[in-house]
């Protein structure tokens, strides 16, 4: 088994069917390889410790789901999690997220996009590493197919604003409205009301309100 890593993981459970494959070699991967289906292909941002991607993945086995996350140690925790559930549709990327968008994606390649409770970085001096930028926000113009969703949710209400500006302004999505900003989790019982994130039910017992969005892409 290899992973979407580099630097390469620690070794972590071999023992369950997911596959992270990445091929070493740069430039966009090829995801019906990846995945051994053309199925639609999902993309978590900031994966953490995978709740998300083990969730809806269990939900939609005829998605394709991708995680790209930094930190090492959450990365082993959501393959470690999807390990032990046997799912065949989930692949985690160790990676920063900006730079996997514009190197390993291929125009039109992603029918979903989910950022959830991104790194708010509050300090003015600090803005600049947010991940919604206008750059950033190219990048996923050009690696989602017309009309495949972006989906974001933040407890902080300055990010929410600057996403809410950002998205607004940028030109390459319309607010999808209302109805799409909730995740319908079919069969997943009270995980819906628990949480579908680590943050989300973090922030929920410390009672934050919450900001969601949904964009289409154009
Ligand atoms: C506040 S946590 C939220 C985790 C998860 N989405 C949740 O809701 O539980 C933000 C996550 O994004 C990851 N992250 C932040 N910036 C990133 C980047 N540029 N590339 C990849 N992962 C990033 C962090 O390591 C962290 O796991």
């Amino acid at each position: 088994m290899s992973f979407l890593s580099d630097p390469p993981l620690s070794p972590v459970r071999t023992d369950h069917q997911i596959r992270l494959a990445l091929a070493p070699e740069a430039g966009p991967l090829d995801l019906p390889a990846l995945f051994g289906n053309d199925r639609p292909v999902e993309l978590e941002i900031g994966t953490g410790k995978g709740r998300f991607v083990v969730l809806a993945a269990t939900a939609y086995p005829e998605v394709n789901f991708l995680g790209v996350e930094y930190a090492k140690r959450y990365l082993e925790q959501a393959v470690e999690r999807a390990g032990k559930r046997g799912l065949t549709n989930v692949r985690l990327a160790h990676a920063e997220a900006a730079a996997f968008l514009r190197e390993r994606l291929a125009d039109g390649s992603l029918d979903a996009v989910h950022l959830y409770f991104p790194d708010p970085w509050p300090k003015k001096r600090h803005h600049k590493r947010r991940f919604v930028q206008p750059a950033n926000l190219d990048q996923l113009v050009r690696v989602m197919k017309p009309g495949a969703l972006f989906r974001a949710v933040t407890d902080h209400p300055g990010y929410a604003a600057w996403i809410a500006d950002r998205l607004a302004r940028h030109g390459g999505f319309a607010d999808a409205g209302e109805e799409q900003v909730l995740w319908n989790l079919p069969g997943m019982g009270d995980h819906t009301a628990l949480g579908v994130t680590n943050f989300e039910i973090k922030y929920r017992r410390e009672g934050r309100p919450f900001h969601r969005f949904a964009w289409v892409r154009r």
